[in-house]
């Protein structure tokens, strides 16, 4: 397999979730026809069949079993992005706010964050590539054009999950979301493996009071700056 050519340009869009991170990720990447890397959804797929197949978070050799065999897909239909693990769609199952709490459990095992990096850089294909996730900045693509951290405030971040939740007519309520939100958060800050924080040299722009449209066009004026 050759090596990612580093000349490709990356927009790394970094942050918690519920800031509007995936949203802005995949518009960017629509704008420029770039290519877009979902890293949550490989961690979220990941954790899924790792459960699915009765490998606990502290099964070392299941694990490194898995990173080796496991085949995870994004497919792009007009409903949206797809996700197929081994073959089977599984965009539902990992996209729920259980999915994001199992992923969250399985990301902070060095091993499975160092076994899924070489696949991450790989999607560095041309004529760029969006990346978005937690640690584009600081670990996947150090050498990205641009660094982007997107913030909110964590009461923002669980009204915004909670009005999407409400669209699709999932059931839940706000204060059960708000303490998911902080658990996830904490649990992916204070990891030692890959923690979520903003890179050195990454732009921070705080979401709380800004709609998409707003943040789109501040991120698309700061990709023009660096052309
Ligand atoms: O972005 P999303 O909410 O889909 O991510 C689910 C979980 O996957 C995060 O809470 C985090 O624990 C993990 N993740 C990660 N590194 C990434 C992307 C996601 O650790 N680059």
């Amino acid at each position: 397999m050759s090596k990612p050519d580093q000349s490709i340009p990356v927009l790394a869009i970094d942050g918690p979730s519920g800031t509007g991170k995936g949203t802005i990720a995949g518009r960017v990447a629509g704008h420029l026809g770039w290519h877009m890397l979902d890293s949550g959804a490989l961690y979220r797929a990941f954790a899924h069949v790792a459960v699915e197949n009765d490998i606990s978070p502290d099964d070392a050799s299941g694990l490194q079993g898995l990173i080796r065999t496991i085949d995870i897909a994004f497919i792009q239909t007009d409903a949206g992005l797809k996700i197929s693990a081994d073959g089977t769609d599984v965009t539902d199952c990992v996209r729920s706010e259980a999915g994001g709490k199992r992923a969250s459990i399985f990301a902070k095992i060095p091993l499975v964050r160092k076994g899924l990096l070489e696949r991450q850089r790989r999607m560095r294909v041309a004529p760029g590539l969006v990346a978005d996730g937690r640690d584009m900045g600081t670990v996947v693509f150090p050498d990205a054009f641009l660094k982007i951290f997107l913030d909110a405030s964590a009461s923002i971040r669980a009204q915004r999950r909670y009005n999407q939740l409400q669209e699709k007519g999932v059931s839940g309520t706000l204060r059960a979301l708000e303490k998911e939100i902080a658990e996830r958060d904490a649990q992916d800050r204070n990891r030692s493996a890959s923690p979520l924080i903003p890179a050195s040299d990454a732009i921070v722009l705080d979401t709380s009071e800004k709609g998409i449209v707003e943040v789109f066009q501040e991120v698309v004026s700061l990709i023009e700056d660096r052309k």
